[in-house]
C-alpha cells in the first residue's frame, strides 16, 4: 500500500561524533505545545543513551538535520523544509515506532490538525492508530496516513475542504481507507467525501458509507460507498455519469440503474428502512416482476488504495 512508504532518510547525530551541545536555544520549541517537552527524559537511540535536550543539541550539529535551525518562540515549523519537518516529527513523537518521543503528547511543532477530513470536523482523530491489512500490518496514525498517502498528501484538510469533483482515488482514500477502515472520523465513519454519494438515499443523512453491501449476484462485497461508486463512476456502471452528491431524478434512469440502487438501499445502505429509503423508491420503470436485469457487473473497485 502506498501509505506505508513512510520512510524518510534522516541523518542522526551519534554521541561523540558531531555532537555540539547548544544550550543557548530553547529545544522545547520542537513541540507543538512547548510545555510538553521532556528535556531530561533519557532516550536510547542507535545504542546511545542521552537526554532529549542532548539529542536535539546534537541534531543541530554540522551535517545534522537541524543544523542552522534555531529553536525559540519565533520558530515557525511550517516555514521549514520537509526534511526538517520530518525531523521534528521524529524527535517529538513515536513516529511509527522510530521516534524519540520527546514531546509527551507526541506532537511536534510541525503538527497539523486535519479536521476537515471529516464531515463533522469535531470527529477528526489525529492520533487514532490503525494496524491491519490495509497498511501491510504496519501501525499508522490518521495524521501519518494523511501525510504519507500519495493520493491525498497534497490536499489541505486544515481548512474548509470539499470533496466535490475530486478524483475517485482521493474519494476512496478519504472515505473508505481513512473513515471506514482506519476509523479516523470516529464512530460515524463519515468523512468529507461521504456526501458525494449520499443522495442515492431519499434522505442523504441516512446514507451509511461504511456499511457492508453484498450484491445478490455475488459480484460485489464491500462498503456501500464503493458499491455506489461502481454504479456511477465506472464507465460500465449502470448509473454511469450520475451525480449523487446532490438531488437528482431516478425516474429518468435506466431500469438496471434503478434496480441496482434499490438493492443497495434494501441491503441497508440507507439505514434499516430498506428500499423505501432509496431515492429510487417508487420510480422503478422496468418489468414489475423482474428482480434482476441480467448480471449487473459491479466490477471490483475495492482495493484501489491497496494498489
Ligand atoms: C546555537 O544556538 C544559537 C542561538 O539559537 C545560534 O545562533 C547558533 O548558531 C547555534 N550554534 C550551533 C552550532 O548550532
Ligand atoms: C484536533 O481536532 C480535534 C477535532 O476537532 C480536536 O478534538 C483536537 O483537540 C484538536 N487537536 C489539537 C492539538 O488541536
Amino acid at each position: 500500500m502506498r501509505a506505508t512508504s513512510l520512510c524518510f532518510a534522516l541523518t542522526f547525530a551519534l554521541l561523540g561524533t558531531s555532537a555540539h551541545a547548544n544550550s543557548s536555544d530553547e529545544n522545547k520549541y520542537i513541540c507543538f505545545d512547548p510545555t510538553k517537552f521532556t528535556a531530561s527524559k533519557q532516550v536510547i537511540f542507535n545504542g546511545f543513551t542521552q537526554s532529549c535536550d542532548q539529542w536535539i543539541d546534537a541534531a543541530q550539529g554540522s551535517g545534522q538535520v537541524f543544523h542552522g535551525t534555531t529553536f525559540d518562540s519565533t520558530f515557525d515549523a511550517s516555514a521549514q523544509t520537509t526534511t526538517v519537518q520530518n525531523g521534528l516529527k521524529m524527535y517529538a513523537g513515536p513516529y511509527g515506532g522510530n521516534g524519540l518521543d520527546c514531546c509527551s503528547d507526541g506532537k511536534s511543532a510541525a503538527f497539523k490538525n486535519y479536521t476537515y477530513f471529516c464531515q463533522d470536523p469535531n470527529d477528526w482523530m489525529p492520533d487514532k492508530t490503525y494496524s491491519g491489512t490495509a497498511t501491510g500490518g504496519a501501525t499508522m496514525t490518521c495524521t501519518e496516513f494523511v501525510e504519507s498517502s500519495s493520493d491525498i498528501k497534497t490536499q489541505d484538510f486544515t481548512t474548509s475542504w470539499s470533496c466535490d469533483g475530486k478524483s475517485a482515488a482521493i474519494q476512496l482514500n478519504v472515505q473508505d481507507q481513512g473513515a471506514s477502515i482506519m476509523g479516523c472520523c470516529g464512530s460515524t465513519k463519515k468523512s468529507a467525501c461521504s456526501n458525494t454519494r449520499a443522495h442515492v438515499c431519499e434522505n442523504p443523512s441516512t446514507f451509511l458509507p461504511s456499511h457492508t453491501f453484498k450484491s445478490d449476484d455475488g459480484m460485489f462485497d464491500g462498503t456501500c460507498y464503493t458499491a455506489v461508486g461502481t454504479t456511477n463512476t465506472d464507465a460500465t456502471g449502470d448509473c454511469y455519469g450520475s451525480d449523487f452528491s446532490k438531488t437528482w431524478s431516478c425516474a429518468a434512469k435506466t431500469p438496471s440503474c434503478q434496480l441496482r440502487l434499490l438493492e443497495i438501499a434494501r441491503k441497508g445502505c440507507c439505514g434499516t428502512s430498506g428500499e423505501p429509503a432509496s431515492a429510487c423508491h417508487g420510480h422503478y420503470s422496468g418489468a414489475a416482476s423482474s428482480q434482476h436485469v441480467g448480471v449487473i457487473a459491479l466490477v471490483a473497485a475495492v482495493a484501489v488504495f491497496l494498489a
